[in-house]
C-alpha cells in the first residue's frame, strides 16, 4: 500500500534549535487540541463538513461520469474547463500530476484516446482568444464549472463561448458541447443549464468551491483526460481513516495543521510549498488557495478582530533552489517550508559518463537524475536545519491516483482542523466578496447601488504619487 508519509523532525528544537517547536509546546496545547479534535467531529457529524463524506457516497455519479466520458470523448478534440479559484485549481493540479507533463502534445493514441485538456481560469482576453487560435470550439466540449453559477470570470467566458458556438452550430448541436459543474438547485447556471438542455453534473450543496476537487468539479475533468477517478477517491479513503486517529503523533493532517498554529504563534507568517517533483507543482497552487482563502481572517468565532493566516508561498525543487532557497536560510525566521517528496518517480535518466576528467563534472557521470534530485532535496532540507529555519516533508512513495488522493484530503482536513485551532470559520470567504461587489458595482449591476456611491466618494488619487 503507496502510503503517504510525513516527516516533521525540522520542525522540532532538537534539530533546528531555539526556532523550533518542542514537545512541551504540544503538551501545553492539549486543552485546544481535544476541543478542535471534538468540534472536527461535531461538525462532521451535524452535516457542516460534507466534503468529508466525498469518498463514499459517490458512487453514483462516479459511474454516471464514466459512462459520459465513454459516450462523448471520441467525438471531441479538447475539453475546456472554464471556472476560477476552487473551480479550477483542483482540476489542474491532478492533471499535472497524474499525466504527463506534455499531454496536450502528446499523439491522440499516446494519449489513450482522450481528448486534450485545457483551463481557462482568468479573464485575460489574450489568453482566450489564443485558446481559439489553438482549438477549433466546434470540436470542443466547454465544461462551466461554478458553484454559485453568478461568478463573473467564469460566466463571461461561458457567455463568449456560448454565443460562438451558437453560431457555427445549430442550437440544439451548439447544447451538446456545453456541459455544466454547478449547484443542483441555486443560481443562474443551472437555471439556464435546464432550459438549454446542457448535460449537467452537480456540486454538493455542502462543499465549498476549495474543498470541491473530489466532487464532479475535479472528477469529470480527470476521468476525461484518463484518470482513475475512483483510485483518487481510494486515496482519500485511506487518508480519512487515517485522520480518524486521536493521536496527533500517528495523524499527518492534525500534527501539520498543529505545528502551522504554533509556528504562526512564533511568527511563522509564511507556508512555503516546495514540491521536489514538476508534477506536483501545482499542487502548491491548490494548497495556496486552501491554505490562504480558509485560515485568512479577520475575525474569529466570537466576532474578535484577530487579523490571523499564513501566506502561502509556491517554491519549485530544486528550480528555486536557485532563486528562493538564499531567502529561506539565511532570511527571517517567519516561515514554514513545507517539502513535498517523491520515493520512485515514474522514469529514470541516467547522466553519461563523460567529462571524467573534469572533476566539478565527472562526478555526475554515471548519476540518474532520479539520485540528483533526491540528493539535492536532502541537501536542501540540511541547510534549512544548519540555518535553523522549520521545514518539514510530506513524502509520496510514488505519485499516483491513490497517493494524490491521500495528499489533497490530508491537507484539507488540515486546514479544516487548522481553522479549528485559530477559532476562525476556515469555510467562508467574506474577504473576497468586497473586490467582487466593488466590480459588481462598478458595471452599474442592479442591486450594487450603495457600493457605486461608496466608491465614487473614495478618495481621488494624487498626482504627485504617481510618476509618469
Ligand atoms: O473556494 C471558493 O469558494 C472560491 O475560490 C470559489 O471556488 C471561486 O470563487 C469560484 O466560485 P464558483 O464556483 O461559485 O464560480
Amino acid at each position: 500500500m503507496d502510503k503517504i508519509r510525513l516527516d516533521f523532525n525540522n520542525m522540532m528544537t532538537d534539530f533546528v534549535g531555539e526556532h523550533g517547536i518542542c514537545e512541551g509546546d504540544i503538551r501545553k496545547l492539549e486543552g485546544k487540541i481535544d476541543a478542535a479534535k471534538k468540534a472536527m467531529k461535531d461538525k462532521r457529524e451535524t452535516g457542516k463538513m460534507d466534503w468529508r463524506d466525498l469518498p463514499y457516497n459517490q458512487d453514483e455519479v462516479v459511474e454516471e461520469i464514466l459512462q459520459y466520458v465513454n459516450e462523448v470523448k471520441d467525438d471531441i478534440e479538447a475539453f475546456v474547463v472554464l471556472g476560477i479559484g476552487g473551480s479550477a485549481l483542483g482540476p489542474i493540479a491532478v492533471q499535472q500530476a497524474i499525466n504527463h507533463p506534455y499531454y496536450n502534445e502528446l499523439s491522440r493514441d499516446k494519449r489513450k484516446g482522450f481528448p486534450k485538456l485545457y483551463v481557462a481560469d482568468n479573464v485575460d482576453p489574450e489568453k482566450l482568444v489564443y485558446l481559439f487560435d489553438t482549438v477549433d470550439v466546434t470540436k470542443c466540449l466547454f465544461n462551466c464549472i461554478s458553484k454559485s453559477g453568478s461568478t463573473s470570470e467564469t460566466m463571461s467566458q461561458f457567455m463568449i463561448i456560448k454565443e460562438m458556438l451558437e453560431e457555427r452550430l445549430p442550437k440544439e448541436e451548439a447544447a451538446k458541447h456545453i456541459v455544466c459543474t454547478t449547484d443542483k438547485v441555486n443560481g443562474n447556471l443551472i437555471r439556464m443549464a435546464k432550459e438549454e438542455g446542457y448535460k449537467t453534473f452537480y456540486i454538493p450543496s455542502g462543499v465549498g468551491g476549495r474543498f470541491s476537487e473530489l466532487t464532479p468539479v475535479g472528477l469529470l475533468p480527470a476521468a476525461m483526460c484518463g484518470i482513475d477517478i475512483k483510485e483518487l477517491l481510494k486515496g482519500a479513503a485511506y487518508m480519512d481513516e487515517i485522520c480518524k486517529e486521536g493521536d496527533i503523533y500517528k495523524n499527518p493532517a492534525y500534527m501539520f495543521a498543529v505545528l502551522s498554529y504554533i509556528g504562526m504563534g512564533q511568527g511563522k507568517n509564511i507556508s512555503v510549498m516546495m514540491p521536489y517533483a514538476d508534477s506536483l507543482k501545482y499542487i502548491s497552487d491548490w494548497y495556496a488557495q486552501l491554505w490562504a482563502e480558509s485560515l485568512g481572517k479577520k475575525y474569529d468565532n466570537n466576532g474578535k478582530e484577530v487579523y490571523v493566516g499564513q501566506t502561502p508561498v509556491k517554491a519549485l525543487g530544486v528550480t528555486d533552489q536557485h532563486s528562493q532557497v538564499q531567502l529561506y536560510t539565511e532570511g527571517p525566521f517567519d516561515k514554514i517550508i513545507v517539502i513535498l517528496g517523491v520515493d520512485e518517480f515514474k522514469e529514470t535518466i541516467t547522466i553519461p559518463k563523460i567529462y571524467g576528467d573534469i572533476p566539478s563534472l565527472g562526478f555526475l557521470g554515471g548519476v540518474t537524475q532520479n539520485q540528483l534530485i533526491k540528493t539535492e532535496q536532502t541537501a536542501t532540507e540540511y541547510a534549512l536545519l544548519k540555518s535553523g529555519k522549520t521545514n518539514m516533508t510530506i513524502t509520496l512513495p510514488k505519485v499516483n491516483e491513490f497517493t494524490i488522493g491521500q495528499l489533497l484530503y490530508m491537507l484539507e482536513v488540515a486546514t479544516g482542523f487548522a481553522g479549528e485551532l485559530m477559532e476562525i470559520n476556515a469555510f467562508d470567504q467574506p474577504g473576497v466578496e468586497e473586490g467582487k461587489n466593488a466590480t459588481y458595482a462598478m458595471f452599474g449591476r442592479p442591486g450594487y447601488e450603495e457600493k457605486k456611491k461608496e466608491l465614487d466618494e473614495r478618495p481621488a488619487k494624487k498626482d504627485k504619487y504617481i510618476i509618469r
